[in-house]
């Protein structure tokens, strides 16, 4: 029997603690599926909480780790027609951290050629995201400004360069003074270090004008800050917590500046979208991956059996995604 290896969790817990490098059979494509080989897979804040049982859906138990990751299609199965061997397509998202999978044939994300497989790798989850955040809780206007944290996060560098794209201007907040440039370089507008009390500037920072849309990734102060600096009316759109405190609100901007707390999952929009609205959305992006107005940085690449460097790489400070190769 032909074996491939795969990452995987038996237990949930810290990601360390329970991930372990297995051997399992490389599974054959039933009648109408297709059988893909993982080229490259990325690493996820959202893979965390997979593995730690603490996010909005959770696998069933042993799980094959990762949600996201591009592969090439290596075989057909009975009935399948309109794919072809060698095709690039997304992952398994229910497990993208194995080398094989089978996937339906009639439910695959064909990658356009013009996409470097790294780039593919890291397309289904931040980019999709970001477009949305831009684009679901206001009609933005060329010239209008908004507040983001994590700034140096994927969704954070796709935020800055959609929002360019649309001229939208952003204030990016980040943890280190080492990234204002980098960020800038990408197309980010302002860029302000957490805590340096950039709150009492930022209308100088914008040329007086308000903020519109607050997007938080972090929660604590960070998100408290981006509350104190909405202007009346503005939104803010909580779609993570880094620091894994819960998102306090501070009661009279709420009262006094009438703001509104949202809150977005990619994956329930993904469940509810109507009318090819997901595919859109993916349309958009390849389009900016190909035509080179999105890119996203790549700080590490690893192959399965360096997984322990890999994960300790993904929770330093650094700029760009890390990447998993069979
Ligand atoms: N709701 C959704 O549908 C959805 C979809 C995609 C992503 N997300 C969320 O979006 C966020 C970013 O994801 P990503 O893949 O783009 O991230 P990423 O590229 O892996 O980057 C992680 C980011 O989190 C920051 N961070 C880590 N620990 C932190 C802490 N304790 N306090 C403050 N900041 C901290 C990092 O800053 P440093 O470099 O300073 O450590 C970095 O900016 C995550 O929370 C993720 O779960 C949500």
């Amino acid at each position: 029997m032909k074996t491939q290896q795969v990452l995987r969790h038996h237990a949930f817990g810290e990601a360390g603690a329970v991930l372990r490098l297995e051997w399992l059979p490389i599974p054959e494509p039933k009648a109408g599926e297709v059988q893909v080989r993982l080229l490259v897979a990325a690493i996820n804040p959202s893979d965390y909480g997979r593995m730690n049982g603490r996010y909005g859906h959770l696998p069933s138990l042993p799980a094959v780790a990762g949600r996201e990751g591009v592969g090439v299609v290596e075989a057909l199965g009975a009935g399948v027609k309109g794919v072809v061997c060698g095709q690039r397509v997304r992952f398994s998202d229910a497990g993208a951290w194995q080398t094989f999978c089978c996937l339906p044939a009639d439910a695959l994300v064909f990658v356009p050629e013009e996409i470097p497989t790294d780039q593919a790798a890291m397309a289904f989850i931040n980019p999709p995201t970001a477009h949305c955040l831009l684009s679901q809780y206001m009609d933005l206007k060329a010239g209008d400004w908004i507040v983001q944290n994590a700034g140096n996060s994927a969704v954070g560098l796709a935020v800055i360069q959609m929002a360019k794209a649309m001229g939208v201007r952003t204030v990016s907040q980040v943890r280190r003074e080492a990234l204002v440039e980098p960020l800038k370089a990408l197309g980010a507008d302002v860029v302000v270090l957490e805590g340096s009390g950039w709150e009492a500037s930022v209308a100088d920072l914008t040329g007086q004008q308000g903020l519109r849309l607050a997007l938080n990734s972090v929660g604590g102060a960070s998100a408290i800050a981006q509350l104190k600096v909405l202007e009346a009316g503005g939104t803010q759109v909580t779609f993570g917590g880094m620091t894994g405190e819960a998102v306090r609100f501070p009661t009279r901007y709420i009262i006094f500046n009438d703001l509104r707390m949202l809150g977005f999952w990619w994956d329930a929009y993904c469940q509810k979208a109507q009318g090819g609205a997901v595919d859109a959305i993916m349309a958009s992006v390849f389009k900016m991956f190909t035509d080179g107005s999105l890119r996203l940085p790549i700080a590490g690449k690893y192959s399965f059996s360096e997984y322990k460097e890999a994960l300790a790489h993904h929770e330093s400070p650094r700029l760009g995604k890390i990447l998993l190769t069979p």
